[in-house]
């Protein structure tokens, strides 16, 4: 989305006071994002009464969910929205404000206006122009959209659709341009990012072929991807995992729940003991590869029983981090509403927090003398191969983006201490 302004003249801000348009990019993951996308809108008000000519724009997964016609009524002042499943059409609609000069203001143009289904538009129109761009170190390329699984809990599917590969020599160009941009890690993304798959007149490209070759892209150091499933994994990604040390050895794997009861009912597609079946190849084909995981807890019928297998599954799992989150219901489906109260909901989730911090600590606590490969985000700290942030002891001098080798001294919080070594 970025890239469309920016080909028009913009420059990036977050300083309200000085931007001619705001895009509030929303999430509808769980209910706190969506409330929390509203809120932010809801700002933006006093915004529009002091910057007339401004223009807000509503994008992403909240904007499909609650629609165009709703956010449009309950927030006059916003100017478009624009809902996930329409993201290619963002050019169009700053094409339509802003196209050639940024003076085009008074267009009064309104969504059902816009190209409905303007086939000619491709990815590459609205991707990063290559000048007067400069990377960060580690930048995001969209390997796929949507996801066509069909979670109980989740409302990814409805608001971004089925799952759809964009084609590989669109990823590797944008990995490119941003690898001359200034990028040393490209982090691949997609729901379901290992399902990659791509006819091409060439023969298929699988998700292990695209992680060969973006990192083979002049310029990248490291390769990470998020978030596989444990459904695709196949002997030819382990393969080339364990044979290619410029893909990150670090792997999130989302698993929701250590328990076989809650797993089936989730409809996620995985016993708990194949979970672990899929951590244990990990290890074996990088025995130093940190895995994390995300959780939900409370889902409907969740007993103290799950919980425990929950609660059991982080030592078992040996994952290095874990984002927790309480289940928050997002479809109308009988059955799915959450059958624990508030305050269980949180002793839960406090109680796995504790256990995944008690865990994190001994894994962190294991790097200490190792000699570490760590890819510069600033002069004096950066990142393992593992996605440990590593804060130096002193300034190196070097360049972010530099890839160093550090002897691991300690553990402060969440992060490691290290020694410059070369
Ligand atoms: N409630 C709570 N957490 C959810 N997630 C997805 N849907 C829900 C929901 N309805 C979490 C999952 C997923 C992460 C991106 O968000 O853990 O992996
Ligand atoms: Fe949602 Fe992920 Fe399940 Fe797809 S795989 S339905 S995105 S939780």
């Amino acid at each position: 989305m970025a890239a469309s302004f920016i080909k028009r003249g913009f420059k990036l801000t977050d300083d309200l006071k000085r931007a001619d348009a705001v895009v509030v990019n929303t999430c509808t993951v769980r209910q706190r994002a969506e409330d929390k996308a509203i809120s932010q809108i809801g700002r933006l008000r006093v915004w529009k009464k002091n910057h007339p000519e401004g223009k807000i724009f509503i994008a992403g997964c909240a904007a499909q969910k609650l629609g165009g016609k709703n956010l449009k009524h309950r927030f006059p002042f916003v100017d478009e929205v624009i809902g996930a499943k329409d993201i290619d059409k963002v050019d169009a609609v700053v094409e339509v404000y802003f196209g050639g000069s940024l003076d085009v203001h008074e267009l009064p143009v309104t969504s059902n206006q816009l190209p409905v289904n303007d086939e000619s538009l491709s990815i590459t129109d609205y991707r990063l122009p290559v000048t007067d761009y400069q990377s960060p170190i580690s930048a995001y390329v969209t390997a796929m959209r949507g996801c066509s699984l069909k979670c109980t809990y989740c409302i990814v599917p409805e608001v971004r659709g089925p799952a759809l590969y964009l084609p590989p020599e669109e990823i590797l160009a944008e990995a490119a341009a941003k690898a001359a941009a200034g990028a040393r890690e490209i982090i691949l993304l997609g729901q379901t990012v290992n399902a990659y798959a791509y006819k091409t007149p060439a023969g298929a490209i699988s998700f292990a072929d695209l992680l060969s070759r973006t990192s083979a892209i002049p310029g990248v150091s490291r390769v990470r991807f998020m978030s596989p499933h444990p459904l695709y994994f196949n002997a030819d990604f382990f393969r080339v995992f364990r044979d290619n040390p410029k893909i990150a050895r670090y792997v999130h794997l989302p698993v929701q729940s250590g328990s076989d009861r809650i797993l089936k009912a989730m409809r996620r597609g995985y016993t708990r003991a194949e979970y672990l079946d899929i951590v244990a190849k990990i290890r074996e084909a990088a025995p130093e590869a940190a895995v994390s995981t995300d959780f939900i807890v409370g889902y409907p019928g969740e007993t103290e029983a799950d919980f425990k297998e929950t609660l059991s599954l982080v030592a078992a799992s040996g994952i290095s981090f874990a984002y927790c989150f309480k289940y928050s219901q997002r479809t109308d489906a009988a059955g799915l509403a959450p059958d624990l109260g508030e305050a269980e909901m949180e002793e839960r989730l406090s109680r796995l927090l504790a256990e995944v911090k008690k865990n994190s600590s001994d894994i962190l606590n294991k790097r200490i003398g190792r000699i570490e490969e760590v890819l510069l985000e600033a002069e004096d700290s950066g990142r393992t191969s593992a996605n440990f942030i590593v804060r130096l002891d002193r300034e190196t001098g070097l360049k972010p983006g530099s890839l160093i080798r550090a002897e691991i001294t300690g553990v402060s919080k969440n992060t490691l201490k290290g020694r410059l070594i070369s």
